[in-house]
């Protein structure tokens, strides 16, 4: 599958993609930068050692990806999901993002529209949103040779979408769990903050959530 990750130059995005490229999926970095993301698909290539990973402005990865994820920062959205609306119509997108904003009084702060992915969602008539990948850490997908023993939560509105989602992530090793419609994107990513914080108290990078009784 062609996956394509808005925000692909930062530190979650290249995670996904070396994570995808290794199970054999196709992807495309997208930047604000055409030349930055070519960097990074190129140092993803080196670090992979496969080939199918590729840059490109977000809007061209937008259009070239059969899946879209995005990979941005809260504050990103607004400018970046219009000018990609009419290709991610009819398309799987997946919200990683998280409105956690460090160093302030508030760790978490969601946004209006509920949750980052049902913003997302206001912004993509069309588009398929579904919401994962929040609580699988950058640094635990770099580790590629490593299994991650994390569960992946994810919601959205669309069942067929939802599926997609699993199956991408089962093709990283990872449980998929319903965990409802996109209503519930808003909890969903307020778990993240728990995790940053039990991680600082503790000294660790790697908490991250298994559940129990299925
Ligand atoms: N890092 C993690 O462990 C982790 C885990 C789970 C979920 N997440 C979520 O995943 C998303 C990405 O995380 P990250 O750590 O990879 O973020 P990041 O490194 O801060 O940003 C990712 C990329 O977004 C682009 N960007 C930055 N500011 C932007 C803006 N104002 N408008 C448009 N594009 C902008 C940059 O690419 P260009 O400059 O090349 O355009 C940057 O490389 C976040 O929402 C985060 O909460 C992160």
């Amino acid at each position: 599958m062609n996956i394509a990750i808005l925000g692909g130059t930062g530190k979650e995005g290249p995670g996904l993609g070396a994570r995808w490229a290794l199970a054999g999926h196709s992807i495309i970095l997208g930047s604000r930068d055409a030349e930055r993301a070519r960097t990074k698909a190129a140092e993803l290539r080196e670090r992979t050692r496969k080939l199918a990973i590729i840059g490109h402005t977000n809007a061209e990865t937008a259009e070239l990806g059969q899946v879209i994820v995005i990979a941005l920062p809260a504050l990103g959205l607004a400018s970046t999901l219009p000018q990609v609306r009419e290709s991610c119509r009819d398309k799987v997108v997946i919200s990683t993002v998280v409105a956690l904003s460090f160093g302030g009084p508030r760790l978490f702060t969601p946004p209006a529209a509920g949750s980052s992915a049902e913003e997302a969602q206001q912004l993509l008539p069309g588009a398929k949103v579904v919401a994962a990948f929040h609580h699988i850490a950058a640094h635990e997908l770099a580790e590629t040779d490593q299994a991650i023993d994390c569960d992946l939560l994810l919601c959205g509105d669309d069942a067929e979408a939802k599926q997609t989602v699993g199956e991408l992530g089962a093709s990283m090793g990872l449980r998929g769990i319903d965990v409802g419609p996109l209503s519930n994107a808003g909890p969903l990513e307020g778990i993240t903050a728990l995790l940053a914080t039990i991680n600082r108290r503790y000294q660790r990078k790697s908490a991250g959530l298994k559940i129990t009784g299925l």
